[in-house]
């Protein structure tokens, strides 16, 4: 695997190889784990030349975030890569991606979706996403990009990015993988003590039982959503959200929706966690 730093090497390493190749990008902000891991086998299936980045984004950081301790973990990252087939890494400082400065960068918004869900509580962090993903896109020009179902939200704005700027790019989603007692592996998790950590998979069992209880025709969807916040409240969560949405757009479901996807963030301790689950045919008219 080739580690590059400047964009300038990356565009002709990539002219080289990539020509007559089927090019996937996997973008990342590194500490790697075996859910990113997922992210490069999918991509490393299916094109010739995959490409990972890793760049702690600060466009996507608010204020009272964890930018600075955010981990940084290169060198094991890289290991995880090379093992993984992965063939190029693309690991930007912030003047490279950013020369002119984090004000005066040119963004891109995803209006609606990106100030609801988690974006009402993380103002302005969509944008910092889409932003650097389009910059990731226009720099690398994969043909298939990979993206955890996990971070639905942020899946589906990049989705809409795409499709409504012509971004010749397929998306693809990636399924969320989890420790064994069901909590989806995030870098964030590192901040959470034992008992914190012992309580957490709480959040995907409250998503999992509001989806079982649509899947059985349950139809008031606001005492759903209330009967999981106290759940997670009893389990010593500070939720912020449980939203069931239409899974297809994320908006409020009307009552023709066929798939939902329940939504949850909460807050334990010093980690936000974030979990979804996808409910098929909930409702039927
Ligand atoms: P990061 O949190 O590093 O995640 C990189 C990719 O890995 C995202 O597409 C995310 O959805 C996926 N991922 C994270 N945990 C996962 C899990 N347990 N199972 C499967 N996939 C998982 O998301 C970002 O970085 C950034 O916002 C980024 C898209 C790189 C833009 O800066």
């Amino acid at each position: 695997m080739q580690t590059i730093h400047e964009i300038g090497e990356l565009r002709g390493v990539l002219d080289t190889a990539a020509s007559g190749s089927s090019v996937g990008l996997v973008p990342t902000m590194g500490n790697l784990h075996a859910g990113h891991i997922r992210l490069m086998a999918s991509s490393v299936a299916r094109c010739d030349l995959t490409v990972a980045t890793i760049f702690v984004n600060p466009l996507q950081f608010g204020p009272q975030e964890d930018l600075d301790s955010y981990p940084r973990t290169l060198a094991n990252d890289s290991a995880q890569l090379e093992a993984a087939s992965v063939d190029l890494l693309f690991a930007p400082s912030e003047t490279e991606l950013y020369p002119d400065g984090r004000s005066a960068q040119t963004a891109v918004s995803v209006p609606g979706i990106s100030t609801e869900l988690c974006g009402a509580s993380r103002p302005g962090h969509f944008d910092g996403v889409t932003t650097v993903v389009l910059k990731l896109f226009n720099i690398v020009r994969p043909d298939v990009a990979y993206f955890g179902l996990k971070d639905y939200q942020q899946l589906t704005i990049i989705r809409n990015m795409t499709r409504q700027l012509n971004v010749p790019v397929e998306i693809v989603g990636v399924d969320t993988v989890r420790a064994d007692d069901g909590l989806a592996l995030s870098s964030r998790n590192q901040y959470l003590d034992d008992a914190q950590r012992a309580a957490a998979p709480e959040l995907f069992a409250t998503l999992q039982a509001t989806a079982a209880a649509l899947q059985s025709g349950e139809k008031d969807l606001s005492r759903l959503e209330h009967v999981a916040v106290q759940r997670l409240e009893a389990a010593g969560f500070e939720p912020d959200f449980i939203s069931i949405r239409d899974a297809l757009t994320l908006a409020e479901p009307q009552s023709q929706v066929r798939s939902l996807i329940v939504l949850g963030a909460a807050r334990l301790g010093q980690a936000r966690l974030i979990d979804n689950v996808y409910v098929e045919s909930a409702r039927s008219t």
